[in-house]
């Protein structure tokens, strides 16, 4: 069995990697917070393989590790995550560290682990899939199963079935979740994906209503693929990018905020989701004021607003009763994992983005500064000058419903009165560059 050191103080990137590494590779893999305490594993056992993050608590751990390895001679390959400032012979360089196909792949050509070896040892074995997204499919393409109470698995549909009554039945019953074998999972994502865009691009003669929950059908899809098959790159994309125009059509035949978000409300649907088309509403609304915007940026921040928050789409379906974004830091309902995610959202999802080649330029650094911190780690209290003008409106899009849903908490039949809220975003936002945006809400439509 191969020996994999990896060298890494980021938790959320720890659990990836040691997972993925000794499903996929069949290696043992020991993880240690800091480079002295990677040196002192040599001395005990020589890795095969040691992969380590470019800088680890302020140290060039990289540079570290590989003049070590260097010095005594050792074969153990090394592979550094992150951008390392200087070149080093034979090191294997993998910039994104949310990249886990790039570093798994580079880790099984050192190792001499073949596609096959990984094929067989893929794991688990079944792959889950909602029966909503399932029900799109007139036949299945291929098996699919349902989990019994004794924990094993019994085939209800074989490939080239039409499943829509058996699927009703299971509903009847209770049962939501249903599965496919894991090796055919981007084959039904795929398929699944293919409907649904196919649906979202042929939207005329459906009413808002019907528009909005194709948009958060799209929505659901996307974040659960996203965060648990984040491979499926391509058709992550067509869903944003079919959902993003549709978004658009929603945004400009609804007539005020209030009618925007009954018509949400009444479909019961998450935070995540509802915030975000409230606010491509209202940052519809600067962008057609604000003298350089234009129909691009328009796409552009819808795309951001679809996946900006999509890390933290598993956390609220867990926690249904939460809301407020900064709220999930401080609840006793969250474990320490959750909480680094809430921390970590804006990065994490730019840092997947990044990969994706047909998305609007720019839309990862826009994801990474939504809460006004240039890293992404992090919600800013002071507001600078040092992100990008149309974050900037993203932020007070968000701020703004955000102020507007609080006080509609308070009091359901709450009038909007932008005035009120304008003052309150003049009070947070102190920079006149964020003023000057605030100001394009003076003739905001009221109720
Ligand atoms: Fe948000
Ligand atoms: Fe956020």
């Amino acid at each position: 069995m191969s020996q994999i050191l990896v060298i890494s103080d980021n938790e959320i990137l720890n659990q990836l990697y040691v997972t993925n590494l000794e499903v996929y590779l069949g290696a043992k893999v020991t993880l240690v917070d800091a480079t002295k305490k990677g040196v002192e594993l040599f001395k005990k056992s020589v890795p095969d393989l040691v992969i380590t993050l470019n800088m680890i608590n302020g140290h060039d751990s990289a540079s570290e590790i590989h003049n070590y390895i260097v010095l005594n001679k050792y074969k153990s390959r090394l592979i550094v995550i992150g951008n390392p400032g200087k070149e080093m012979d034979s090191v294997i360089v993998v910039p994104n560290s949310y990249n886990l196909q790039n570093l798994i792949r580079s880790c099984a050509k050192e190792l001499g682990v073949t596609a096959k070896d990984m094929a067989e040892k893929e794991m688990p074995q079944y792959y889950p899939i909602e029966q909503e997204f399932l029900s799109k499919l007139r036949e299945v393409p291929c098996s699919v199963y349902i989990q019994m109470k004794n924990g094993n698995y019994t085939m209800v549909a074989k490939k080239g079935d039409t499943i829509g009554e058996t699927i009703k039945q299971f509903v009847k019953e209770g049962i939501t979740t249903l599965y496919v074998n894991s090796l055919d999972r981007l084959l039904i994502i795929n398929m699944i994906s293919l409907s649904i865009v196919d649906f979202l691009k042929n939207t005329e003669g459906l009413d808002t209503t019907e528009k909005s929950e194709a948009v958060k059908t799209g929505f659901n899809f996307a974040s659960q693929s996203f965060t648990t098959s984040p491979e499926v790159t391509a058709e992550i994309v067509n869903i944003a990018n079919a959902c993003t125009k549709v978004m658009e059509e929603i945004v400009n035949e609804t007539p005020s905020l209030k009618k925007l978000l009954s018509i949400l409300n009444s479909q019961r649907d998450g935070y995540v989701y509802t915030h975000s088309i409230l606010a491509a509403y209202v940052s519809n609304h600067i962008i057609r004021r604000v003298s350089w915007g234009g129909e691009s940026h328009i796409e552009k921040i819808n795309f951001v607003l679809f996946f900006h928050d999509i890390m933290l789409a598993p956390i609220y379906l867990k926690h249904p009763t939460l809301k407020y974004e900064e709220d999930l830091l401080f609840s006793d309902a969250l474990n320490d994992k959750e909480k680094e995610v809430v921390l970590n959202h804006a990065r994490l999802a730019a840092e997947v983005i990044v990969t994706y080649k047909r998305a609007p330029i720019g839309a990862d650094l826009l994801i990474k500064q939504h809460h006004g911190i240039t890293n992404g780690i992090g919600f800013a209290i002071d507001f600078k000058d040092d992100i990008s003008p149309l974050s900037k409106i993203v932020l007070i899009s968000e701020a703004f419903v955000e102020e507007f849903m609080k006080l509609r908490d308070q009091n359901p039949d709450y009038i909007l009165d932008v005035k009120k809220i304008i003052e309150v975003l003049t009070e947070k936002f102190k920079k006149t560059t964020y003023k000057k945006i605030i100001e394009t809400l003076e003739n905001f439509p009221g109720n």
